[in-house]
Protein backbone atom coordinates (compact mmCIF):
# COMPACT_ATOMS: atom_id res chain seq x y z
CA UNK A 1 0.00 0.00 0.00
CA UNK A 2 1.27 3.25 -1.01
CA UNK A 3 0.73 6.16 1.38
CA UNK A 4 0.41 9.63 1.25
CA UNK A 5 1.60 12.56 4.33
CA UNK A 6 2.65 16.12 3.25
CA UNK A 7 6.11 17.27 4.71
CA UNK A 8 4.90 20.53 3.95
CA UNK A 9 5.61 23.29 6.67
CA UNK A 10 1.76 23.85 7.04
CA UNK A 11 0.62 20.36 7.37
CA UNK A 12 3.87 19.83 9.66
CA UNK A 13 2.21 22.50 12.25
CA UNK A 14 -0.65 20.73 12.19
CA UNK A 15 0.62 17.19 13.12
CA UNK A 16 1.86 15.75 9.93
CA UNK A 17 5.08 14.02 11.35
CA UNK A 18 2.97 12.75 14.31
CA UNK A 19 0.38 11.02 11.73
CA UNK A 20 3.34 10.04 9.25
CA UNK A 21 5.13 8.09 12.38
CA UNK A 22 1.93 6.76 13.86
CA UNK A 23 1.31 5.11 10.16
CA UNK A 24 5.09 3.90 10.18
CA UNK A 25 3.98 2.35 13.69
CA UNK A 26 0.83 1.05 13.17
CA UNK A 27 2.20 -0.96 9.71
CA UNK A 28 4.99 -2.31 11.60
CA UNK A 29 2.97 -3.74 14.53
CA UNK A 30 0.10 -5.26 11.54
CA UNK A 31 3.14 -6.68 8.98
CA UNK A 32 2.13 -4.23 6.07
CA UNK A 33 3.81 -3.56 3.64
CA UNK A 34 3.34 0.37 3.61
CA UNK A 35 5.39 2.61 1.38
CA UNK A 36 4.74 6.03 2.79
CA UNK A 37 5.76 9.47 0.65
CA UNK A 38 6.21 12.45 2.56
CA UNK A 39 4.63 14.87 -0.57
CA UNK A 40 3.71 18.66 -1.01
CA UNK A 41 0.43 19.85 0.17
CA UNK A 42 -2.66 20.00 -2.03
CA UNK A 43 -3.35 23.49 -0.56
CA UNK A 44 -6.03 22.68 1.26
CA UNK A 45 -4.89 23.86 4.90
CA UNK A 46 -8.10 23.09 6.63
CA UNK A 47 -7.94 19.64 5.93
CA UNK A 48 -4.06 18.83 6.52
CA UNK A 49 -2.78 16.56 7.92
CA UNK A 50 -3.98 14.84 5.08
CA UNK A 51 -3.46 11.66 4.29
CA UNK A 52 -3.99 10.08 0.52
CA UNK A 53 -3.80 6.37 -0.10
CA UNK A 54 -3.76 5.31 -3.72
CA UNK A 55 -6.24 2.56 -4.85
CA UNK A 56 -6.46 1.46 -8.10
CA UNK A 57 -8.85 3.96 -8.57
CA UNK A 58 -6.92 6.71 -7.93
CA UNK A 59 -5.85 8.25 -4.57
CA UNK A 60 -8.54 8.56 -1.70
CA UNK A 61 -8.37 11.13 1.35
CA UNK A 62 -8.76 10.97 4.65
CA UNK A 63 -8.51 14.62 6.82
CA UNK A 64 -8.25 16.29 8.76
CA UNK A 65 -5.74 13.09 10.76
CA UNK A 66 -4.57 13.12 13.72
CA UNK A 67 -2.22 10.33 15.25
CA UNK A 68 -4.64 8.92 17.04
CA UNK A 69 -6.97 7.98 14.09
CA UNK A 70 -4.18 6.00 12.42
CA UNK A 71 -5.07 2.36 14.03
CA UNK A 72 -8.70 3.40 13.27
CA UNK A 73 -8.24 4.18 9.53
CA UNK A 74 -5.98 1.01 9.28
CA UNK A 75 -8.90 -1.13 10.54
CA UNK A 76 -11.31 0.85 8.28
CA UNK A 77 -9.00 -1.27 5.70
CA UNK A 78 -8.16 2.29 4.05
CA UNK A 79 -8.00 0.92 0.43
CA UNK A 80 -11.59 1.19 0.55
CA UNK A 81 -12.45 3.54 3.73
CA UNK A 82 -15.32 5.09 2.33
CA UNK A 83 -17.11 4.27 5.66
CA UNK A 84 -14.77 6.15 8.17
CA UNK A 85 -15.72 9.44 9.11
CA UNK A 86 -12.73 11.27 8.08
CA UNK A 87 -12.80 10.02 4.55
CA UNK A 88 -13.48 12.38 1.34
CA UNK A 89 -13.66 10.44 -1.03
CA UNK A 90 -11.12 10.67 -4.31
CA UNK A 91 -8.92 13.06 -3.77
CA UNK A 92 -9.41 15.09 -7.20
CA UNK A 93 -13.24 15.05 -6.79
CA UNK A 94 -12.57 17.18 -3.94
CA UNK A 95 -14.58 20.95 -4.90
CA UNK A 96 -11.88 23.02 -4.16
CA UNK A 97 -9.17 21.02 -5.66
CA UNK A 98 -11.22 19.82 -8.62
CA UNK A 99 -12.48 23.57 -9.52
CA UNK A 100 -8.73 24.38 -9.84
CA UNK A 101 -6.50 25.00 -13.33
CA UNK A 102 -3.32 23.60 -11.97
CA UNK A 103 -0.54 24.40 -14.37
CA UNK A 104 2.23 26.08 -11.66
CA UNK A 105 1.29 23.79 -9.22
CA UNK A 106 0.33 20.72 -11.28
CA UNK A 107 2.61 18.38 -9.66
CA UNK A 108 2.39 20.08 -5.90
CA UNK A 109 1.05 17.29 -3.81
CA UNK A 110 1.18 14.58 -5.96
CA UNK A 111 4.53 13.77 -6.33
CA UNK A 112 7.55 12.82 -4.12
CA UNK A 113 9.27 16.25 -4.21
CA UNK A 114 12.26 14.94 -4.02
CA UNK A 115 12.44 12.09 -6.65
CA UNK A 116 13.68 13.28 -9.99
CA UNK A 117 11.95 10.24 -11.85
CA UNK A 118 8.35 11.07 -9.69
CA UNK A 119 9.63 14.49 -11.67
CA UNK A 120 10.12 13.23 -14.90
CA UNK A 121 7.24 10.62 -15.19
CA UNK A 122 4.92 13.94 -14.35
CA UNK A 123 6.26 16.03 -17.65
CA UNK A 124 9.25 17.41 -15.44
CA UNK A 125 11.74 18.88 -17.75
CA UNK A 126 9.81 18.69 -20.97
CA UNK A 127 10.06 22.65 -20.82
CA UNK A 128 13.80 21.93 -20.62
CA UNK A 129 14.51 19.81 -23.16
CA UNK A 130 12.19 21.69 -25.57
CA UNK A 131 14.72 25.40 -24.31
CA UNK A 132 17.77 22.96 -25.14
CA UNK A 133 16.21 22.66 -29.16
CA UNK A 134 15.78 26.43 -29.33
CA UNK A 135 18.11 29.72 -29.89
CA UNK A 136 17.66 31.99 -26.88
CA UNK A 137 16.31 34.26 -28.60
CA UNK A 138 13.06 32.06 -29.03
CA UNK A 139 13.05 31.38 -25.79
CA UNK A 140 12.39 34.68 -24.69
CA UNK A 141 10.13 35.46 -27.45
CA UNK A 142 8.29 31.93 -26.76
CA UNK A 143 7.97 33.72 -22.37
CA UNK A 144 7.29 36.97 -23.95
CA UNK A 145 4.28 35.39 -26.65
CA UNK A 146 2.48 33.78 -23.24
CA UNK A 147 1.60 37.07 -22.01
CA UNK A 148 3.83 35.96 -18.22
CA UNK A 149 3.51 38.51 -15.82
CA UNK A 150 5.78 39.12 -12.58
CA UNK A 151 3.81 37.11 -10.00
CA UNK A 152 5.94 38.77 -7.28
CA UNK A 153 3.18 41.53 -7.19
CA UNK A 154 4.43 44.15 -10.02
CA UNK A 155 3.48 42.27 -12.93
CA UNK A 156 5.91 43.31 -15.28
CA UNK A 157 5.81 40.90 -18.66
CA UNK A 158 8.82 38.77 -18.02
CA UNK A 159 9.49 38.36 -21.47
CA UNK A 160 10.23 42.03 -21.82
CA UNK A 161 13.05 41.87 -18.49
CA UNK A 162 14.84 38.59 -20.05
CA UNK A 163 15.03 40.05 -23.45
CA UNK A 164 16.79 43.13 -21.38
CA UNK A 165 19.11 41.21 -19.63
CA UNK A 166 19.93 39.10 -23.07
CA UNK A 167 20.74 42.07 -24.94
CA UNK A 168 23.42 43.47 -22.09
CA UNK A 169 26.94 42.30 -23.16
CA UNK A 170 28.65 40.86 -19.67
CA UNK A 171 31.53 38.58 -18.72
CA UNK A 172 28.88 37.32 -16.01
CA UNK A 173 25.10 37.08 -15.52
CA UNK A 174 23.17 35.49 -12.87
CA UNK A 175 19.54 34.69 -12.01
CA UNK A 176 18.12 36.03 -8.56
CA UNK A 177 15.67 33.89 -7.73
CA UNK A 178 13.09 35.91 -5.42
CA UNK A 179 12.09 33.58 -2.27
CA UNK A 180 11.72 35.93 0.14
CA UNK A 181 7.90 35.35 0.76
CA UNK A 182 7.04 38.32 3.30
CA UNK A 183 3.37 39.27 2.54
CA UNK A 184 1.10 38.02 5.37
CA UNK A 185 -1.14 35.26 4.44
CA UNK A 186 1.28 34.42 1.72
CA UNK A 187 2.87 31.13 1.09
CA UNK A 188 2.75 29.70 -2.55
CA UNK A 189 6.32 30.49 -2.55
CA UNK A 190 7.20 27.94 0.08
CA UNK A 191 4.60 25.63 -0.86
CA UNK A 192 6.53 25.29 -4.38
CA UNK A 193 9.67 24.96 -2.87
CA UNK A 194 8.88 22.09 -0.30
CA UNK A 195 6.91 20.50 -2.59
CA UNK A 196 7.93 20.89 -6.32
CA UNK A 197 11.35 22.25 -5.86
CA UNK A 198 12.66 20.80 -9.38
CA UNK A 199 10.21 22.96 -11.31
CA UNK A 200 12.18 26.02 -10.02
CA UNK A 201 15.44 24.59 -11.18
CA UNK A 202 14.28 23.55 -13.87
CA UNK A 203 12.56 27.61 -14.61
CA UNK A 204 15.65 28.88 -13.37
CA UNK A 205 17.62 26.86 -15.27
CA UNK A 206 16.09 28.05 -19.02
CA UNK A 207 16.21 31.41 -18.11
CA UNK A 208 19.57 31.04 -17.08
CA UNK A 209 19.96 29.55 -20.85
CA UNK A 210 17.62 32.42 -22.24
CA UNK A 211 19.82 35.42 -21.15
CA UNK A 212 23.19 33.68 -21.18
CA UNK A 213 23.80 33.23 -17.23
CA UNK A 214 25.49 31.04 -15.38
CA UNK A 215 25.29 30.79 -12.39
CA UNK A 216 21.70 31.76 -9.90
CA UNK A 217 20.71 32.14 -6.46
CA UNK A 218 17.20 31.68 -4.73
CA UNK A 219 16.93 33.72 -1.96
CA UNK A 220 14.81 33.03 0.74
CA UNK A 221 14.19 33.32 4.28
CA UNK A 222 15.37 32.36 7.23
CA UNK A 223 12.10 31.43 9.11
CA UNK A 224 11.73 29.02 5.73
CA UNK A 225 13.95 25.76 7.02
CA UNK A 226 11.84 23.27 5.45
CA UNK A 227 11.68 25.02 2.06
CA UNK A 228 15.78 25.30 2.39
CA UNK A 229 16.52 21.97 3.01
CA UNK A 230 14.26 20.39 0.01
CA UNK A 231 15.67 22.98 -2.03
CA UNK A 232 19.27 22.41 -1.45
CA UNK A 233 18.51 18.70 -1.48
CA UNK A 234 17.08 19.14 -4.83
CA UNK A 235 19.65 21.42 -6.58
CA UNK A 236 22.43 18.25 -5.12
CA UNK A 237 20.04 15.56 -7.02
CA UNK A 238 19.93 17.76 -10.47
CA UNK A 239 23.41 18.12 -10.15
CA UNK A 240 24.21 14.81 -9.77
CA UNK A 241 21.51 13.82 -12.28
CA UNK A 242 23.42 16.12 -14.91
CA UNK A 243 20.43 18.97 -14.86
CA UNK A 244 22.90 21.34 -13.42
CA UNK A 245 26.55 21.64 -13.77
CA UNK A 246 29.29 22.59 -16.40
CA UNK A 247 26.73 20.76 -18.98
CA UNK A 248 22.66 21.19 -18.77
CA UNK A 249 21.87 18.00 -19.49
CA UNK A 250 24.35 17.03 -21.91
CA UNK A 251 23.69 20.44 -23.79
CA UNK A 252 26.22 23.43 -24.47
CA UNK A 253 25.45 25.50 -21.35
CA UNK A 254 26.49 25.59 -18.12
CA UNK A 255 24.10 26.52 -15.18
CA UNK A 256 24.49 25.92 -11.36
CA UNK A 257 22.31 27.23 -8.79
CA UNK A 258 22.63 27.69 -4.62
CA UNK A 259 20.26 29.12 -1.70
CA UNK A 260 21.03 31.51 0.28
CA UNK A 261 18.78 32.57 3.16
CA UNK A 262 18.25 36.03 4.40
CA UNK A 263 17.59 37.25 8.03
CA UNK A 264 13.98 38.00 7.21
CA UNK A 265 14.10 41.65 6.63
CA UNK A 266 10.38 42.30 4.79
CA UNK A 267 12.40 44.66 2.87
CA UNK A 268 14.74 42.29 1.41
CA UNK A 269 11.97 41.25 -0.72
CA UNK A 270 12.15 44.62 -2.63
CA UNK A 271 14.42 43.28 -5.30
CA UNK A 272 17.80 45.96 -4.96
CA UNK A 273 17.29 45.30 -1.14
CA UNK A 274 17.42 41.50 -1.85
CA UNK A 275 20.51 42.06 -3.94
CA UNK A 276 22.66 44.43 -1.65
CA UNK A 277 21.65 41.25 0.82
CA UNK A 278 23.09 38.84 -1.34
CA UNK A 279 26.04 40.37 -2.01
CA UNK A 280 26.62 40.27 1.99
CA UNK A 281 25.77 44.21 2.66
CA UNK A 282 23.34 45.43 4.42
CA UNK A 283 19.80 45.31 3.07
CA UNK A 284 19.16 48.73 2.11
CA UNK A 285 17.22 49.83 -0.98
CA UNK A 286 19.23 51.29 -4.15
CA UNK A 287 18.23 54.43 -6.42
CA UNK A 288 17.09 52.86 -9.95
CA UNK A 289 18.26 53.41 -12.44
CA UNK A 290 20.04 51.64 -12.75
CA UNK A 291 17.91 48.70 -13.30
CA UNK A 292 19.11 45.54 -11.73
CA UNK A 293 18.31 43.72 -15.36
CA UNK A 294 21.37 46.10 -16.50
CA UNK A 295 23.35 46.29 -13.05
CA UNK A 296 22.31 44.30 -11.03
CA UNK A 297 24.30 41.27 -8.68
CA UNK A 298 27.87 42.42 -8.06
CA UNK A 299 26.88 44.90 -10.80
CA UNK A 300 25.90 42.47 -13.33
CA UNK A 301 23.32 42.02 -15.42
CA UNK A 302 20.55 40.02 -13.28
CA UNK A 303 17.07 38.71 -14.02
CA UNK A 304 15.16 38.93 -10.37
CA UNK A 305 12.11 36.77 -10.76
CA UNK A 306 10.08 35.78 -7.96
CA UNK A 307 9.51 31.99 -7.65
CA UNK A 308 6.24 31.57 -9.07
CA UNK A 309 7.38 33.16 -12.01
CA UNK A 310 10.17 31.28 -12.63
CA UNK A 311 8.17 28.25 -11.84
CA UNK A 312 5.48 28.75 -14.64
CA UNK A 313 8.19 28.87 -17.14
CA UNK A 314 8.79 25.04 -17.61
CA UNK A 315 5.15 24.22 -18.72
CA UNK A 316 4.77 27.46 -21.06
CA UNK A 317 7.90 25.79 -22.63
CA UNK A 318 6.73 22.26 -22.91
CA UNK A 319 3.21 23.16 -23.79
CA UNK A 320 3.67 26.80 -25.66
CA UNK A 321 3.27 30.36 -25.42
CA UNK A 322 -0.51 30.09 -26.81
CA UNK A 323 -1.51 27.16 -24.66
CA UNK A 324 -0.70 29.19 -21.34
CA UNK A 325 -1.84 32.72 -23.23
CA UNK A 326 -5.30 31.37 -23.62
CA UNK A 327 -5.86 31.11 -19.81
CA UNK A 328 -6.63 34.48 -17.88
CA UNK A 329 -8.81 37.84 -19.18
CA UNK A 330 -7.42 41.41 -20.79
CA UNK A 331 -3.74 41.59 -19.84
CA UNK A 332 -3.50 39.07 -17.27
CA UNK A 333 -3.00 35.91 -19.00
CA UNK A 334 -2.57 32.65 -17.64
CA UNK A 335 -3.09 31.37 -14.14
CA UNK A 336 -2.48 32.75 -10.56
CA UNK A 337 -2.42 31.06 -7.48
CA UNK A 338 -4.56 32.83 -5.18
CA UNK A 339 -3.66 32.30 -1.19
CA UNK A 340 -6.26 32.51 0.94
CA UNK A 341 -5.82 33.25 4.33
CA UNK A 342 -7.19 35.21 7.69
CA UNK A 343 -10.60 34.48 9.04
CA UNK A 344 -11.75 32.01 5.70
CA UNK A 345 -13.48 28.71 6.33
CA UNK A 346 -11.71 27.06 3.70
CA UNK A 347 -7.99 28.39 3.55
CA UNK A 348 -5.19 27.50 0.90
CA UNK A 349 -4.29 27.86 -2.05
CA UNK A 350 -6.25 28.28 -5.34
CA UNK A 351 -4.50 28.32 -8.52
CA UNK A 352 -7.20 29.80 -11.50
CA UNK A 353 -7.14 31.45 -14.55
CA UNK A 354 -7.62 35.38 -13.62
CA UNK A 355 -11.03 37.23 -13.94
CA UNK A 356 -12.86 35.52 -10.77
CA UNK A 357 -14.56 38.04 -9.00
CA UNK A 358 -13.14 38.93 -5.60
CA UNK A 359 -16.83 37.62 -4.19
CA UNK A 360 -16.61 34.63 -6.02
CA UNK A 361 -12.96 33.66 -4.68
CA UNK A 362 -13.90 34.85 -0.86
CA UNK A 363 -16.99 33.22 -0.30
CA UNK A 364 -17.87 31.10 -3.29
CA UNK A 365 -14.24 29.51 -2.93
CA UNK A 366 -13.14 30.59 0.45
CA UNK A 367 -16.93 29.56 1.99
CA UNK A 368 -16.51 33.05 3.94
CA UNK A 369 -15.55 33.11 7.24
CA UNK A 370 -14.11 30.81 9.55
CA UNK A 371 -16.19 32.45 12.68
CA UNK A 372 -19.25 32.24 10.59
CA UNK A 373 -19.69 36.58 11.00
CA UNK A 374 -20.50 38.24 7.57
CA UNK A 375 -17.15 39.35 6.22
CA UNK A 376 -16.75 42.86 6.14
CA UNK A 377 -12.99 43.26 4.35
CA UNK A 378 -9.99 41.43 2.55
CA UNK A 379 -6.90 42.43 2.12
CA UNK A 380 -5.56 41.97 -0.91
CA UNK A 381 -2.02 41.94 -1.59
CA UNK A 382 0.20 41.77 1.74
CA UNK A 383 -0.06 44.46 4.42
CA UNK A 384 0.42 46.73 1.25
CA UNK A 385 -2.20 45.86 0.03
CA UNK A 386 -6.20 47.77 0.56
CA UNK A 387 -8.45 46.92 2.36
CA UNK A 388 -11.80 45.63 -0.40
CA UNK A 389 -15.25 46.21 1.32
CA UNK A 390 -17.86 43.74 0.22
CA UNK A 391 -19.15 46.29 -2.23
CA UNK A 392 -16.06 46.01 -4.26
CA UNK A 393 -16.58 41.99 -4.25
CA UNK A 394 -17.28 42.53 -8.03
CA UNK A 395 -13.66 43.59 -8.86
CA UNK A 396 -12.60 40.92 -11.37
CA UNK A 397 -9.40 39.70 -10.34
CA UNK A 398 -6.75 40.72 -12.59
CA UNK A 399 -4.14 43.36 -12.65
CA UNK A 400 -5.63 46.33 -14.12
CA UNK A 401 -8.97 45.91 -12.49
CA UNK A 402 -7.46 46.02 -8.94
CA UNK A 403 -5.52 48.80 -10.18
CA UNK A 404 -8.45 50.81 -11.02
CA UNK A 405 -10.35 49.48 -7.89
CA UNK A 406 -7.32 51.55 -6.04
CA UNK A 407 -5.31 48.34 -4.81
CA UNK A 408 -3.21 45.51 -6.11
CA UNK A 409 -3.20 41.74 -6.43
CA UNK A 410 0.32 41.86 -5.49
CA UNK A 411 1.62 38.20 -5.01
CA UNK A 412 -1.86 37.14 -4.99
CA UNK A 413 -2.43 36.99 -0.87
CA UNK A 414 -6.14 37.44 0.64
CA UNK A 415 -6.58 37.95 3.78
CA UNK A 416 -10.42 37.84 5.36
CA UNK A 417 -11.72 39.90 8.35
CA UNK A 418 -15.06 39.18 9.71
CA UNK A 419 -16.81 42.48 11.08
CA UNK A 420 -15.40 42.28 14.96
CA UNK A 421 -12.62 44.26 12.73
CA UNK A 422 -11.25 47.27 13.54
CA UNK A 423 -10.51 49.18 10.64
CA UNK A 424 -8.70 52.23 12.28
CA UNK A 425 -6.55 49.87 14.54
CA UNK A 426 -5.71 47.88 10.84
CA UNK A 427 -5.12 51.69 9.32
CA UNK A 428 -2.57 52.23 12.38
CA UNK A 429 -0.83 49.14 11.76
CA UNK A 430 -0.03 49.68 8.36
CA UNK A 431 1.97 52.65 9.84
CA UNK A 432 3.27 50.63 12.34
CA UNK A 433 4.26 48.12 10.48
CA UNK A 434 6.12 50.56 7.30
CA UNK A 435 7.60 52.04 10.25
CA UNK A 436 9.43 48.70 11.99
CA UNK A 437 10.54 47.39 8.83
CA UNK A 438 11.69 50.58 6.39
CA UNK A 439 15.24 50.66 5.18
CA UNK A 440 15.66 54.24 6.92
CA UNK A 441 16.92 55.02 3.04
CA UNK A 442 14.29 58.01 2.20
CA UNK A 443 12.53 60.27 4.31
CA UNK A 444 8.61 59.82 3.69
CA UNK A 445 8.66 56.13 4.42
CA UNK A 446 11.43 56.54 7.61
CA UNK A 447 9.59 59.31 9.09
CA UNK A 448 6.17 59.64 7.48
CA UNK A 449 5.82 56.08 8.98
CA UNK A 450 6.22 57.32 12.87
CA UNK A 451 4.00 59.94 12.14
CA UNK A 452 1.15 58.10 10.44
CA UNK A 453 0.67 56.53 13.69
CA UNK A 454 0.71 59.52 15.81
CA UNK A 455 -2.06 61.12 13.24
CA UNK A 456 -3.68 57.84 13.39
CA UNK A 457 -3.79 57.67 17.33
CA UNK A 458 -4.96 61.24 17.61
CA UNK A 459 -7.95 60.07 14.84
CA UNK A 460 -8.91 57.94 17.61
CA UNK A 461 -8.67 59.81 20.59
CA UNK A 462 -11.09 62.77 19.02
CA UNK A 463 -8.26 65.13 18.97
CA UNK A 464 -9.44 67.11 15.92
CA UNK A 465 -10.69 64.52 13.98
CA UNK A 466 -11.33 66.20 10.62
CA UNK A 467 -8.23 68.32 10.40
CA UNK A 468 -6.31 65.13 11.11
CA UNK A 469 -7.99 63.26 8.54
CA UNK A 470 -6.74 65.94 5.83
CA UNK A 471 -3.58 65.41 7.26
CA UNK A 472 -3.53 61.59 6.94
CA UNK A 473 -4.75 62.07 3.61
CA UNK A 474 -2.02 64.80 2.84
CA UNK A 475 0.91 62.14 4.80
CA UNK A 476 -0.36 59.70 2.20
CA UNK A 477 0.11 61.60 -0.38
CA UNK A 478 3.68 62.48 0.17
CA UNK A 479 4.30 58.68 0.90
CA UNK A 480 3.12 57.29 -2.31
CA UNK A 481 4.82 59.94 -4.81
CA UNK A 482 7.84 60.53 -2.22
CA UNK A 483 9.00 57.26 -1.59
CA UNK A 484 11.82 55.41 -2.97
CA UNK A 485 10.44 51.63 -3.06
CA UNK A 486 7.03 50.13 -2.20
CA UNK A 487 7.54 50.13 0.85
CA UNK A 488 6.66 52.94 2.11
CA UNK A 489 5.39 54.02 -1.62
CA UNK A 490 2.07 51.20 -0.60
CA UNK A 491 1.82 51.72 2.78
CA UNK A 492 -0.72 54.43 1.95
CA UNK A 493 -2.75 51.72 0.32
CA UNK A 494 -4.25 50.12 3.13
CA UNK A 495 -4.76 53.38 5.24
CA UNK A 496 -6.64 54.92 2.26
CA UNK A 497 -8.64 51.97 1.78
CA UNK A 498 -9.86 51.97 5.44
CA UNK A 499 -10.49 55.43 5.51
CA UNK A 500 -12.38 55.72 2.32
CA UNK A 501 -14.42 52.26 2.79
CA UNK A 502 -14.87 52.40 6.59
CA UNK A 503 -15.20 55.86 7.15
CA UNK A 504 -17.66 54.84 10.09
CA UNK A 505 -14.43 53.15 12.32
CA UNK A 506 -12.83 56.62 12.11
CA UNK A 507 -15.37 58.56 14.11
CA UNK A 508 -13.91 59.44 17.63
CA UNK A 509 -16.02 56.85 19.78
CA UNK A 510 -18.75 58.70 21.53
CA UNK A 511 -17.52 61.17 24.68
CA UNK A 512 -18.88 59.19 27.74
CA UNK A 513 -19.84 61.07 30.43
CA UNK A 514 -18.15 61.23 33.80
CA UNK A 515 -20.86 59.80 36.23
CA UNK A 516 -21.63 62.50 38.63
P1 LIG B 1 8.54 47.83 -10.26
O1 LIG B 1 7.30 48.13 -10.98
O2 LIG B 1 9.50 48.93 -9.95
O3 LIG B 1 9.38 46.76 -11.09
C1 LIG B 1 8.92 45.56 -11.50
C2 LIG B 1 10.06 44.76 -12.08
O4 LIG B 1 10.30 45.10 -13.42
C3 LIG B 1 11.40 44.95 -11.39
O5 LIG B 1 12.07 43.71 -11.37
C4 LIG B 1 12.13 45.94 -12.28
O6 LIG B 1 13.52 45.86 -12.15
C5 LIG B 1 11.66 45.45 -13.63
N1 LIG B 1 11.73 46.43 -14.72
C6 LIG B 1 11.10 47.61 -14.81
N2 LIG B 1 11.36 48.19 -16.00
C7 LIG B 1 12.16 47.34 -16.68
C8 LIG B 1 12.76 47.35 -17.99
N3 LIG B 1 12.58 48.35 -18.82
N4 LIG B 1 13.50 46.29 -18.34
C9 LIG B 1 13.68 45.26 -17.49
N5 LIG B 1 13.14 45.19 -16.27
C10 LIG B 1 12.39 46.22 -15.87
O7 LIG B 1 8.09 47.10 -8.92
P2 LIG B 1 8.91 46.57 -7.66
O8 LIG B 1 9.27 47.71 -6.78
O9 LIG B 1 10.01 45.65 -8.07
O10 LIG B 1 7.83 45.67 -6.94
C11 LIG B 1 6.71 46.24 -6.34
C12 LIG B 1 5.71 45.15 -6.14
O11 LIG B 1 6.20 44.20 -5.22
C13 LIG B 1 4.39 45.62 -5.58
O12 LIG B 1 3.46 45.67 -6.61
C14 LIG B 1 4.03 44.60 -4.54
O13 LIG B 1 2.84 43.95 -4.88
C15 LIG B 1 5.11 43.59 -4.58
N6 LIG B 1 5.51 43.11 -3.27
C16 LIG B 1 5.62 41.75 -3.13
C17 LIG B 1 5.97 41.18 -1.94
C18 LIG B 1 6.09 39.69 -1.81
O14 LIG B 1 6.22 39.16 -0.68
N7 LIG B 1 6.08 38.93 -2.91
C19 LIG B 1 6.24 42.02 -0.77
C20 LIG B 1 6.12 43.43 -1.02
C21 LIG B 1 5.75 43.94 -2.22
FE1 LIG C 1 13.72 52.32 2.47
FE2 LIG C 1 11.13 52.91 3.01
FE3 LIG C 1 12.50 54.42 1.34
FE4 LIG C 1 11.84 51.91 0.65
S1 LIG C 1 10.43 53.60 1.00
S2 LIG C 1 13.81 52.96 0.32
S3 LIG C 1 12.00 50.89 2.65
S4 LIG C 1 12.97 54.13 3.52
Amino acid sequence: ITLFVPADAAAVALGADRVAAAIRREAEARNLDVTLVRNGSRGMIWLEPLVEVETATGRVAYGPVTAKDVPGLFDAGLLDGSAHPLCLGATEDIPFLKSQTRLTFARCGLTDPLSLEDYRRHDGLKGLEKALSLTPAQIVAEVTDSGLRGRGGAGFPTGVKWKTVAGAEADQKYIVCNADEGDSGTFADRMIMEGDPFVLIEGMAIAGIAVGATKGYIYTRSEYPHAIAVMEEAIRRARAAGVLGLSVMGSAHAFDMEVRAGAGAYVCGEETSLLNSLEGKRGVVRAKPPLPALQGLFGRPTVVNNVLSLASVPIILDRGAAFYRDFGVGRSKGTIPIQLAGNIKHGGLYEIAFGLTLGEIVEGIGGGTASGRPVKAVQVGGPLGAYFPRDLFGTVFDYEAFTAAGGLIGHAGITVFDDTVDMLAQARFAFEFCAVESCGKCTPCRIGSTRGVEVVDRIAQGVEPEANKVLLTDLCNTMKFGSLCALGGFTPYPVMSALTHFPQDFQPAPLVEAAE
